[in-house]
């Protein structure tokens, strides 16, 4: 049977406040959810002044000041810190964003800072995002060929070939568009999702890839793709201003026309 309230160990909990050194004039508070499975403990959200004027211009920058400076327990991951690896994905003022391409100023007083919705927790902001790499391999993203390899060049692309290929090579697999989907939070073991698919349909239509039948043929299922109802919330916040869902519709289109 349906449960709709939160089973009482997941109840979000009030946390810590740190407060900001007396001397800071330009302070805002950085509230950040925490929790750590292996203490037996609820949830709970730090509140930390931070002073900005001691401070780097991104969301990313204000998590690295608070585990710095302030709380070392803090855990969120990042790498790169130009939106390339998409590592830092989180829910930044109630949207899945990348901390590191998300200025402070962008988000209006207190700044709120959630895992990826949806996903099981590790610890703090790292969610668990195996299932979400899972379908990514399940879509096999990488080239099949049946022909043997020219034996004087590279398989070669038309201009207007390799072009089909932008918005879609650009996926970092930050996750933002799937656990923003509302369908994938419902359907996760079966619904593939938006950034799966967007890389299923960056092989489709790769004209050098031999295998698009059976691509097309994996992707003919209720779940897998179907669960897909256009509501565009992948298309929104994707950070490097991709879009799944048309990329999704285009699946659709090629299975239809096949049947023609
Ligand atoms: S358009 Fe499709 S994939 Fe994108 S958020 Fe909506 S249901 Fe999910
Ligand atoms: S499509 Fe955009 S939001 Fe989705 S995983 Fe790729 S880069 Fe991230
Ligand atoms: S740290 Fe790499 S995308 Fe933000």
């Amino acid at each position: 049977m349906a449960e709709f309230t939160l089973p009482k160990n997941s109840v979000v909990k009030q946390g810590k406040h740190f407060a900001a050194p007396a001397n800071a004039k330009n302070v805002r508070t950085v509230s950040v959810y925490r929790y750590d499975p292996d203490s037996g403990e609820n949830p709970r959200v730090d509140h930390y002044d931070i002073d900005l004027d001691d401070c780097g211009p991104m969301v990313l920058d204000a998590l690295i000041k608070i585990k710095s400076d302030i709380d070392p327990s803090l855990t969120f991951r990042r790498s790169c810190r130009e939106g390339i690896c998409g590592s830092c994905s989180m829910n930044i003022d109630g949207k899945n964003a990348l901390a590191c391409t998300t200025a402070i100023s962008d988000v209006d007083g207190e700044i709120k800072i959630y895992p990826l919705p949806h996903q099981p927790i590790i610890k703090d902001l790292v969610s668990d995002l195996t299932n979400f790499y899972a379908q990514y391999a399940s879509v096999e993203p990488w080239m099949k060929t049946d022909t043997p390899f020219p034996p004087d060049s590279e398989r070669l692309q038309s201009p207007e070939d390799r072009e089909l290929l932008d918005g879609l090579y650009e996926c970092i697999l930050c996750a933002c568009c799937s656990t923003s989907c509302p369908s994938y939070w419902w359907n996760s073991d079966r619904y593939l999702g938006p950034a799966a698919l967007l890389n299923a349909y960056r092989w489709i239509i790769d004209s050098r890839d031999e295998a698009t039948g059976e691509r097309l043929d994996e992707l003919e299922d209720p779940f897998k793709l179907y669960r897909c109802h256009t509501i565009m919330n992948c298309a929104d916040v994707c950070p490097k201003g991709l879009n799944p869902a048309k990329a999704i519709g285009e699946i659709k289109k090629l299975l239809v026309e096949r049947t023609m």
